[in-house]
């Protein structure tokens, strides 16, 4: 599209604005806060914005569908549906699963979904929220990972689906757990909020699943604001993904369009009258969560620094384990044999035989300004929410209780200095050291 003489001042002066505000942080250590996590934002990331704003692109439009085609090619999917959150992205995957268009297929309530206890919730709400039972399974410490071992012997007669999430950026055995569910005739839905850029046995992860999800939240490795993005290659998922996050029409026009099918007035459906026009038939009991024009512009610009995005993490996590290997007391993350991780944070947990606990070594570096995670909500199914909900525990959840108790991340970031990164090291050391743990 062709940018005025007007737009074009205004966009020169946006990239004058970035220029002047660019301000290089200087690192202080015990001064600067270290975040776990953040968007790094640039001059292409404000422009963008900017231009979209410019042309009053609020709803979802050219840069949106852009984005969607761009990003699909991207981790080897037909098609990609921009949504407003990663946890809409989760809750539209596993909703689809429930189509009437999939007959026989669909899962109906009371059916069960294999998944992971220690993670994030709303890879598990979805489940609940359609009626379905979550069977939880235990995850690996290292990896915070499950198995294609645990998932195959949590699957039960009432087993319909499967659906768990790369653990902060490492891969699950996406391949073995794929063949598990196409052996099983299972649906695979492959939470990759944490994980763009990663790969499992040489193919990107978000590939794998029969749906795949990503989250653009700004701790994300790449960022809308809020924003996220259901993916898939099977045709008739996709139209149900478009439908149930479009209000549950049946019509597929973009917003702004109409007879795209040359049909408008033509159907008969339901109980209809003929002609009813087929923009205001609906064919799901549907929702509203799609992203908008402006989430999709920096989306786009984003995209194009996700390969030095990723390489930056890779960085970081390794300058982290290098540091730390071999300090007592600590139980280190490895990356699942086979992966490439586009790491989104460093996991440690503090060995439970240790002199000190995990609260005091998150205490210590809270105040040097170390920003620390939990592994998300740890075991699930200890929070309130969850106490009285129907769901079955496949063999044991001891990992995901050591998790809650014991384990924690810290960044990794792209935005993270070699500097920051070696003062978490030291921090954490220096810790240990004092505590006096010893090696085995
Ligand atoms: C594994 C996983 N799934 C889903 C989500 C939800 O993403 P959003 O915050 O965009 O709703 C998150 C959030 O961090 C996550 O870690």
């Amino acid at each position: 599209m062709e940018t005025s003489d007007e737009a074009a001042a205004v966009l020169d002066a946006v990239r004058a604005y970035h220029r002047s505000r660019r301000t290089e942080r200087e690192f202080v250590p015990g001064v600067t806060e270290i975040w776990p996590s953040g968007a790094v934002l640039d001059e292409d990331d404000r422009v963008a914005l900017a231009e979209a704003a410019l042309d009053m692109r609020i709803a979802a439009g050219r840069s949106a569908r852009r984005f969607e085609s761009v990003f699909a090619r991207r981790l080897g999917r037909r098609k990609a549906h921009l949504t407003n959150s990663g946890s809409s992205a989760n809750l539209l995957a596993l909703s689809s699963l429930t189509s009437h268009l999939l007959e026989d297929e669909r899962l109906r309530p009371g059916d069960e979904v294999v998944t992971v206890a220690a993670g994030f919730p709303t890879t598990v709400n979805p489940i609940l929220q359609n009626g379905l039972v979550p069977v939880f399974v235990d995850i690996d410490l290292r990896t915070y990972n499950t198995t294609a071992e645990r998932v195959e012997r949590a699957i039960g007669p009432r087993t319909r689906a499967i659906m768990i999430a790369h653990a902060l950026g490492n891969p699950f055995q996406a391949r073995e757990i794929a063949q598990i569910a196409e052996d099983r005739g299972l649906f695979l839905v492959e939470d990759n909020c944490d994980a763009v850029g990663s790969y499992y046995d040489g193919q990107v992860t978000g590939s794998f699943g029969d749906l795949s999800t990503v989250s653009f939240y700004p701790a994300h490795h790449i960022t809308m604001g809020e924003g996220g993005c259901v993916l898939t290659s099977n045709l008739l998922l996709a139209r149900v993904v478009e439908s149930m996050r479009d209000w549950g029409r049946d019509c597929w026009c973009e917003p702004g369009e109409s007879d795209t099918c040359r049909k408008r007035f033509s159907y008969q459906l339901g109980t209809l009258p003929q002609g009813y026009d087929h923009k205001y038939t609906f064919s799901h009991v549907g929702y509203n969560l799609k992203g908008t024009d402006l989430q999709a512009a920096l989306g786009l610009t984003q995209l194009e620094k996700l390969d030095s995005f990723g390489e930056a993490r890779r960085r970081n996590w390794r300058r982290m384990r290098e540091g730390l290997d071999g300090v007592p007391g600590l139980i280190l993350p490895e990356a699942t044999p086979g992966s490439d991780p586009s790491w989104f944070g460093f996991v440690v947990t503090v060995d439970p035989e240790a002199p000190f606990g995990r609260a005091e070594l998150v205490r210590f570096l809270e105040s040097r300004r170390i920003g620390t995670r939990l592994l998300f909500a740890g075991n699930l199914t200890r929070h309130p929410a969850y106490l009285d909900r129907p769901h079955r525990v496949a063999e044991n959840l001891d990992n995901s209780d050591i998790a809650t108790d014991q384990t924690f991340w810290t960044g990794v970031y792209p935005g993270l200095t070699d500097e920051m990164i070696d003062y978490v090291v030291s921090s954490i050391t220096e810790f240990v050291k004092e505590r006096g743990a010893v090696a085995p």
